[in-house]
């Protein structure tokens, strides 16, 4: 049975370090606030000029460098982002260039803050199928860009940043012990747009939008789900709770992230949270965290992670990973 293995990781945060204080000198809010119902102390904006696919390539030389990996390797290029840097093509292909790759097929997927669990299963799928042998899978955004800098409710929960991992197809024995993703869970419901989008679009407004969000409507639903999916994807390997090395969450709110660990009986140290630092990076922030944790040396070959993710969509979803 095919399994799809890490090889390595890497990520990206551009320089420029905004702190809450420093948002308070623009809108009505306080660095108090933003801990308190959060946990974000900073994040990093982009510079005039950087753009999302600029996030991800350096990302996904690092990881490429991590996995001892050449671009020539690769033959899939997946990339998460709700931020591409054109409306077409995909952002992925300015990727593929950058790096030089010219094998195999790059294109993005559009799954907003679940767009890195939506990212490795589709490569797992691919990997699985024969389609590819070597995948680059990349969550990257600029949410800066499409933030309403004077709705105090969002712009103080996001930041830019990109992260990425190398898969390859490897012969496994189908268990549950063997390295490489074991299982994903996918959902969407298109009934929530309303809670959480962007008010533009080439299609509908020929404009880009900015992000609308009724955040405490996202909040019970973040809860919910999470747990629903954490369990489903779970089930599917016959694991428990019991058997998590680490959780790596969608980081958007430590007050979801704490619950969620608490519902799966893991204690605090198993939960890796960077949202304090990056705050919520949509589609990079799972592959941000994962990187700092790998990189720190707390996620190790062998352990079992599972990442999971709810965002716009609402799309939500859950992979579990022997690293
Ligand atoms: O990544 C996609 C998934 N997104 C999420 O998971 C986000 C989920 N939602 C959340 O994380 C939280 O709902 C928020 C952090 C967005 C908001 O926290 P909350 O505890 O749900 O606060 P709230 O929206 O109910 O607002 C409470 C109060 C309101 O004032 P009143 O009506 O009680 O007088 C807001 O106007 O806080 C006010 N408020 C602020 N005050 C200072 C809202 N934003 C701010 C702010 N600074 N930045």
């Amino acid at each position: 049975m095919i399994r799809s293995v890490v090889h390595g990781c890497g990520a990206y945060l551009p320089q420029r370090v905004v702190t809450n204080d420093e948002l308070a000198r623009k809108v009505d809010t306080s660095d108090e606030w933003i801990r308190q119902r959060t946990g974000i102390r900073q994040r990093h904006i982009a510079a005039e000029g950087e753009f999302t696919s600029h996030l991800a390539l350096k990302a996904s030389e690092r990881a490429l460098a991590h996995a001892g990996l050449k671009a020539s390797d690769l033959d899939l290029i997946v990339l998460a982002t709700a931020t591409p840097d054109e409306t077409f093509p995909a952002t992925a292909t300015r990727v593929q260039s950058a790096l030089g790759m010219t094998n195999g097929a790059a294109f993005d997927i559009q799954a907003v803050c679940a767009g890195f669990v939506y990212g490795i299963s589709i490569a797992d799928s691919m990997l699985k199928n024969g389609l590819a042998s070597t995948a680059l899978v990349i969550g990257a955004e600029t949410f800066s860009r499409i933030l309403d800098w004077t709705d105090r409710a969002t712009c103080v929960l996001f930041g830019d940043g990109a992260g990425a991992v190398v898969l390859k197809a490897e012969e496994g024995k189908g268990l549950p012990a063997d390295r490489g993703v074991l299982a994903n869970a996918l959902h969407s419901d298109g009934r929530q747009h309303d809670i959480l989008y962007v008010d533009g679009g080439p299609s509908s407004t020929r404009t880009t939008g900015l992000l609308r969000m009724e955040g405490k409507e996202v909040f019970k639903h973040a809860v919910v789900n999470m747990t629903a999916v954490v369990a489903e994807v779970l089930e599917k390997t016959g694991l428990g709770p019991g058997d998590l090395d680490w959780l790596v969450p969608h980081q958007a709110n430590k007050r979801i992230i704490d619950g969620t660990g608490r519902k799966l009986g893991l204690s605090s140290d198993q939960v890796v949270v960077t949202v304090d630092k990056h705050a919520n990076t949509s589609a990079a922030s799972i592959p941000l965290a994962l990187d700092t944790a790998v990189k720190d040396g707390r996620i190790k070959k062998g352990n079992l992670v599972l990442l999971e993710g709810i965002g716009g969509g609402l799309a939500w979803g859950a992979s579990l990973i022997r690293w």
